[in-house]
Parts: structure tokens; C-alpha cells; sequence
């Protein structure tokens, strides 16, 4: 099939949810993509932050394959090995308790915000209310697209679920003022993703966090963007010191394959009991055989090189031509381009071998944590060729 007939057929035939480049995937290895016609790409995206161990990663894909040829599913009524063992991982990565497991960051999202509903409701009948930030991004599902600060979100879809608010980043009197007793959690992303590439000051994370401990609200951490390594720490809440009630991952934990959850703190992995949630799909086998590969991966070692390329990354782009307001954290990274629009500028770039995002007003990357430095040079001297062609 040819690459017009494929766009044709899913032009046809899929729901037009998706604004796509002019990219036919064909494969992937390390921070390479081979598009249908063997033009070879350098990725600075990891499938919206989810490949951070690059495409194909070999341990990850025997780790996957070896459960694959046992077994691929049996349903969460009964134990499988790898979960249990993911799980524990997770919990000694960490120092929280215990985990769900779901299979996507609104899966995952929506799990905490019930979660935080049923601890605030046993307390005072009242006590539903979610905060969140502007411009913040939580997901799809009518809960966490509520919970999402960005207006031009909620047009459709009505009447959305009651009881969220939403207040500006970094801004510690305006969270102050919207938690009270009647506020059940406040969910935060330590760096907002898809709302631009905007780090919270850690002194506001630690403010934020004593500021639910006063009014016992719960603090969720919303790292399905952030995590795993993304930032170069393991969560991107480590690098402030706080110790929340719950954490949510997805994309990174996965490897490339469908796998969500809520990390549980000590004072709240009892509230879900039996019937109170579930899934399918989660803690499916084959999948968290894979992510047990990934946090095999995701040594210490590997988490300070992405921070230092993440640095060096950053530090070039503040000194190109024609960039500005880079921002991120680790391999997260966002910058605006002089005259130039985030959408035309990433279709440039992909036109010269580049594969980029957009977040908002900015050009966002998240390249994979393993890329090398070759590539990113190569990346970079694109960006900077491109960025002066205004
Ligand atoms: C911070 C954050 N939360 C939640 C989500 C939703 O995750 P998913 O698309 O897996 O449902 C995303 C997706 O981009 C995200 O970046």
C-alpha cells in the first residue's frame, strides 16, 4: 500500500480526532524513526513522552515476547507474577504503599479523583470539592477533562461533572483561597505538559502540599506526563521534597505498550475496597512484564544523563537565534520560536528529518532519555537552521 492510500483509508474510515503529520511510520530503534519509504527520522517526542527507552528497546522487547509466549491475559480475579512484582518496584522506588493499575493517564486520573471523592465524603458529606490549575491537562475522560484548566476544553460535552476549581499556577495566596473544608483533593502536574511546558516553583509544590495537610485535602500528583524518568528524577515531585497522597503515571511506565496507575501513600491506600473500582484490562501480563524491563532500565545513572542532556539541550537552545522563553525540566522541554507559529515550525522540522511537538504557544520535546548526544546535535543544529528562516 502506498502512503496516499493509507492516508486515504484512515482519512475514510477512523474518527477524525487527530490533527496528523505528513509521517508514515514504518519503524523504530533508539531515537530513530523509518518512515513507509526508509527515510530515516531522529525523534525528539518518545510518542508523546511514552518510548523513553527509545524504539524497540531489545530488553523490553524480549521482556514483552517472553510473557507473550505464556501467557496474555486471564483478568484481574485471579494473581499473575508480574504485577505483584511491578508493584513492589514502584512502592520501593518510591516509599508510597500501594498501587492500582489501569491502562491510560485518564484511566489513572479518574481512579484518584474517586479516590479523593470517597475519602472526603466519608469525612463531611460536602467535602467533593477538586482543585486544579489553569492550563493544567488531566485527560479525556468527562471527570478529567473537568478537572482540566483550559476553557476551550470544556465547549462540548455538558453538563460536566460538579465541584471543580481551577486556579493559576505558582500562585500560593489563589490556592489558599479556593481550598477550604470542603475540598476533598487538588491534583497538580510538578510540569504542565500539554498547557505549555510550565515547571512549578518548588517552594509553591511545598505550599501547595502543606496547604491540603491543613485542610486535609488529599495531593495528587498528576506525573503521567512527568514520570518515569522524564524530568531526571524517577517523579518529578522528587525534586521537591513533598510527599503526596497520590501519585498518577501511564505513557513512560509502559514502554510503548497501554499501562496506567495511582500510586497510594500510607493514609490512603485503603480508601478503594473491594467492588469500588476496576478494570479489564489493567495490570494485564504481558504489559507489566514489560514495564518491570523498563524500571530495570531506569537506574540512577541513566536518570542523571537525562538530566544532564536535558540541561545541554536547553542551555543551546537559550543561546540560538530567533528562540526564546525555553522552559522544562530533565528531557522535558518547551521554547517559542521568533515569527514563527508552534505548528509550522514542527511540520519544518519534520520536513527535515525532525520530529517535534506543540504545547500551546510553544515547541515542546521530549526526546528519549537514551538518545545520544550525536542526534541531539544533529536535532539541534536543525532546530537552530530552521528557527533563522522566519
Ligand atoms: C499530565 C497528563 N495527564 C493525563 C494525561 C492523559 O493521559 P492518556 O492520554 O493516557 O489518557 C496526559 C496525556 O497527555 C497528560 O499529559
Amino acid at each position: 500500500m502506498n502512503r496516499d492510500k493509507i492516508k486515504e483509508l484512515d482519512s475514510e474510515y477512523i474518527v477524525h480526532t487527530y490533527g496528523r503529520a505528513d509521517l508514515v511510520a514504518e519503524s523504530g530503534s533508539g531515537a530513530h524513526i523509518t518512515d513507509m519509504d526508509g527515510k530515516e527520522l531522529i525523534d525528539l517526542t518518545s510518542g508523546i513522552g511514552v518510548c523513553s527507552l527509545g524504539y524497540c528497546n531489545e530488553q523490553w522487547v524480549s521482556a514483552v515476547k517472553e510473557q507473550l509466549d505464556k501467557l496474555q491475559h486471564i483478568s484481574n480475579l485471579y494473581y499473575t507474577q508480574p504485577a505483584p512484582k511491578l508493584a513492589e518496584k514502584l512502592c520501593e522506588r518510591t516509599g508510597m504503599k500501594k498501587v492500582f493499575f489501569g491502562n491510560s493517564g485518564a484511566e489513572a486520573n479518574e481512579c484518584a479523583i474517586k479516590s479523593a471523592r470517597k475519602y472526603g465524603s466519608s469525612k463531611n458529606e460536602k467535602k467533593t470539592d477538586i482543585v486544579s490549575l489553569i492550563d493544567s491537562f488531566h485527560g479525556r475522560t468527562l471527570q478529567t477533562l473537568t478537572a482540566t484548566g483550559q476553557d476551550d476544553m470544556h465547549k462540548y460535552f455538558g453538563p460536566f461533572p460538579e465541584g471543580f476549581k481551577y486556579v493559576p499556577a505558582n500562585d500560593v495566596a489563589a490556592m489558599e483561597a479556593a481550598v477550604d473544608e470542603n475540598t476533598c483533593g487538588v491534583i497538580v502536574e510538578i510540569v504542565q505538559g500539554e498547557g505549555g511546558v510550565n515547571v512549578l516553583d518548588k517552594e509553591y509544590v511545598k505550599a501547595v502540599s502543606e496547604i491540603c495537610e491543613k485542610n486535609d485535602a488529599l495531593l495528587i500528583i498528576d506525573e503521567v506526563q512527568t514520570g518515569i524518568g522524564r524530568t531526571g528524577k524517577f517523579f518529578a515531585y522528587q525534586h521537591c521534597g513533598i510527599e503526596p497522597d497520590m501519585v498518577t503515571f501511564a505513557k513512560g511506565i509502559g514502554g510503548g505498550l497501554p499501562l496506567g496507575g495511582v500510586l497510594f501513600s500510607e493514609k490512603t491506600m485503603d480508601i478503594l475496597q473491594p467492588g469500588d473500582h476496576g478494570t479489564t484490562f489493567g495490570a494485564n501480563p504481558v504489559i507489566c512484564a514489560g514495564a518491570l524491563s523498563v524500571l530495570d532500565q531506569m537506574t540512577d545513572e541513566l536518570l542523571d544523563e537525562a538530566a544532564a542532556k536535558g540541561a545541554y539541550i536547553m542551555e543551546k537552545l537559550a543561546a540560538m537565534d530567533g528562540v526564546t522563553d525555553v522552559s522544562g525540566l530533565g528531557m522535558m522541554i518547551g521554547f517559542k520560536v521568533d515569527g514563527q507559529k508552534p505548528g509550522d515550525f514542527v511540520a519544518a522540522l519534520l520536513k527535515k528529518g525532525v520530529i517535534a511537538l506543540t504545547a500551546h504557544d510553544k515547541v515542546r520535546l521530549l526526546p528519549p532519555l537514551v538518545i545520544g548526544y550525536d542526534d541531539i546535535d544533529k536535532a539541534l543544529d536543525i532546530i537552530a537552521q530552521t528557527a533563522s528562516e522566519k
